[in-house]
């Protein structure tokens, strides 16, 4: 009998009940933006910042609207300008390089490893063509952060961290978003936490968050804030610094805050899920697994494998096979962007010069989501059904 799966790959879990009753109590004062607060009241987004900040061990956050929004309030608070180059990853997601050319900067791509992550020794190539790195973790992979590091802080070159698959992950025991100069998450429904929309940026660096709050729209009512900088750093930049408003309101603060506190035990339940789906799917002929780096502690909330050097007809054939059996699996390699995935050659509106040796790795990029609403028995049947796809299509 041929198995098939009836789970949604788009199905989130719901948001914890805790979360719903602290929505309902902003929905119900009414007070939903955050700097709507009564004497005395500490705001949900206020609050929201704070805890972040202290769970990364981090000097100051900001919540903003969105990951997307993150990533460009941190180019602009590091000075990036228009026609500016900023080095970042060949393979990643469209809000990245969206993000360099809504501050009207030049995205320079820089390759993938077959690791998934990006090219140290590209990247050591292309150093000197920009100074600021816009670093995307790109499916929860984190490449040789203490080399890459070691290479920036030796040419000056600044490291914001697209940490939009790494909320909970960690380098050598160090959380993912810490290593750079800012790191940049996202809240919305597909990641590690769900408030629909939603982001946060958290930095060490005082003149950075106080760009970066005032950037977000906060007029002059930044002493509201709990994780920022003192008013003196205000001082210096609030006159200089324009309004883009990208501020959270309330309500998705307070979706927020109960589902941080329950991270450590997601990414665990994330973790048990994507490691039954890896083992499943080992030593499968013509399949390769990514293997994870001892120094990284990952999130396993999507799982990649590659069909390297496979033709793209037998890589369509394998999809539209498990898709059949109610698989989903997305393609980097497939000649227009679907959904979301997309490759740098996409992106028209940059310029980018040829990868050959990303675009082998591209073209055998298989990815699949991997919701907590799976059981572990649905990660065995899932891995399964790819298995036998996989040689079914090998074999052929
Ligand atoms: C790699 C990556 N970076 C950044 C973002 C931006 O996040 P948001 O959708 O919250 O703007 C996303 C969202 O899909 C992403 O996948």
């Amino acid at each position: 009998m041929t198995e098939i799966f009836t789970g949604s790959f788009t199905q989130q879990e719901p948001i914890p009940e805790e979360a719903i009753d602290a929505a309902m109590a902003v929905l119900r004062h009414g007070r939903l933006h955050r700097y709507n607060v009564v004497p005395g009241e500490l705001g949900e987004t206020a609050l929201l910042e704070q805890e972040f900040a202290a769970q990364m061990g981090a000097k100051y956050c900001l919540a903003v609207s969105s990951g997307g929004y993150a990533l460009a309030t941190a180019l602009r608070a590091v000075g990036v300008q228009p026609g500016d180059p900023v080095l970042t990853n060949a393979f990643t997601l469209a809000p990245v390089p969206g993000s360099i050319a809504s501050v009207g900067a030049r995205p320079v791509f820089v390759g993938v490893t077959e690791n998934l992550t990006i090219d140290l020794d590209d990247l050591e190539a292309k150093l000197d063509q920009a100074r600021v790195l816009m670093l995307s973790h790109m499916r929860g992979h984190l490449c040789d952060m203490d080399r890459l590091m070691q290479m920036c802080d030796t040419a000056g070159v600044a490291v914001i961290e697209d940490c939009a698959h790494t909320m909970g992950a960690a380098w050598r025991g160090q959380l993912s978003g810490r290593q750079g100069a800012i790191g940049c998450y996202s809240c919305q429904t597909y990641k590690h936490v769900n408030s629909g929309e939603g982001g946060l940026l958290i930095t060490d660096d005082e003149v950075i968050a106080a760009k970066a709050t005032m950037l977000s729209g906060s007029y002059m009512l930044y002493e509201r804030h709990l994780a920022a900088p003192g008013p003196e750093v205000f001082e210096k930049i609030k006159y200089t610094t324009p309004n883009v408003s990208g501020r959270m309101d309330n309500l998705r603060a307070a979706i927020l805050r109960p589902q941080l506190r329950d991270l450590d035990r997601q990414v665990q339940r994330w973790n048990e899920r994507y490691d039954e789906i890896a083992t499943g799917l080992r030593d499968t002929p013509g399949l390769t697994i990514v293997e994870r780096p001892e120094q990284e502690t990952y999130v396993g909330s999507s799982i990649q494998f590659l069909l390297l050097d496979w033709t793209p007809e037998r890589i369509a054939e394998v999809i539209r096979r498990c898709g059949a059996r109610g698989v989903e699996i997305k393609w980097f390699g497939g000649a227009e962007p679907t959904g979301f995935t997309s490759r740098y050659d996409s992106w028209r509106y940059a310029e980018s010069t040829p990868l050959p040796a990303s675009d082998r790795i591209l073209a055998g990029v298989m990815d699949m989501r991997v919701p907590l609403t799976f059981s572990l028995d649905d990660c065995r049947l899932i891995a399964r059904i790819i298995r036998a796809e996989v040689r079914a299509v090998f074999q052929s």
